[in-house]
């Protein structure tokens, strides 16, 4: 699986990202994700645009910004696994899973590895509750990941 490639941040292409979404309706959302889909994570030099240009005050952007778990405000490593932490998927064995990896890497599950390999995050349901515990490895869906799997992934396609 190939790591994830974002574009450079750079002010301007930031500013065309914030201009593009500013008119639809709650724009905030959609700028954030957007942001962060172009760039990889939403870095604090973005937030008084945003407030500028949807005429809100920086901390309403940055309350959003903190309270959506999915918002990465520091670069993600060059691998993103997401690993399945609701219901179905705990019923399936992930606390297991996630406790076996965060020993494995080094970090607790919302972290990056300190050599910049991997960001281990928590995800809630990717509608593959049945054959559990699920991931998203660079975007691509995986299911049954157990612990042998997971060893296999962080000592292959991982590396
Ligand atoms: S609960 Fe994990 S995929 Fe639905």
């Amino acid at each position: 699986m190939s790591a994830s490639r974002h574009q450079d941040w750079d002010a301007a292409a930031s500013g065309e990202v914030i201009a593009a979404h500013a008119g639809q309706q709650g724009a905030l959302l959609p700028i954030l994700h957007a942001l962060q889909a172009r760039f990889g994570w939403i870095r604090d030099e973005d937030v008084p645009l945003i407030a500028q240009v949807l005429n809100l005050s920086r901390a309403e952007v940055h309350g959003v910004l903190t309270f959506y778990h999915d918002f990465r405000r520091s670069p993600p490593g060059r691998h993103v696994l997401k690993l399945c932490q609701a219901e179905a998927c705990q019923a399936r064995g992930s606390r297991d899973v996630t406790a076996h990896a965060e020993q494995k890497l080094g970090v607790a599950i919302g972290e990056t590895t300190a050599d910049g390999r991997v960001s281990f995050e928590p995800i809630y349901c990717l509608g593959l509750c049945a054959s559990g515990p699920a991931a998203l490895v660079d975007g691509v869906p995986v299911a049954r990941l157990g612990v042998e799997a997971m060893d296999r992934l962080l000592d292959g396609a991982l590396t």
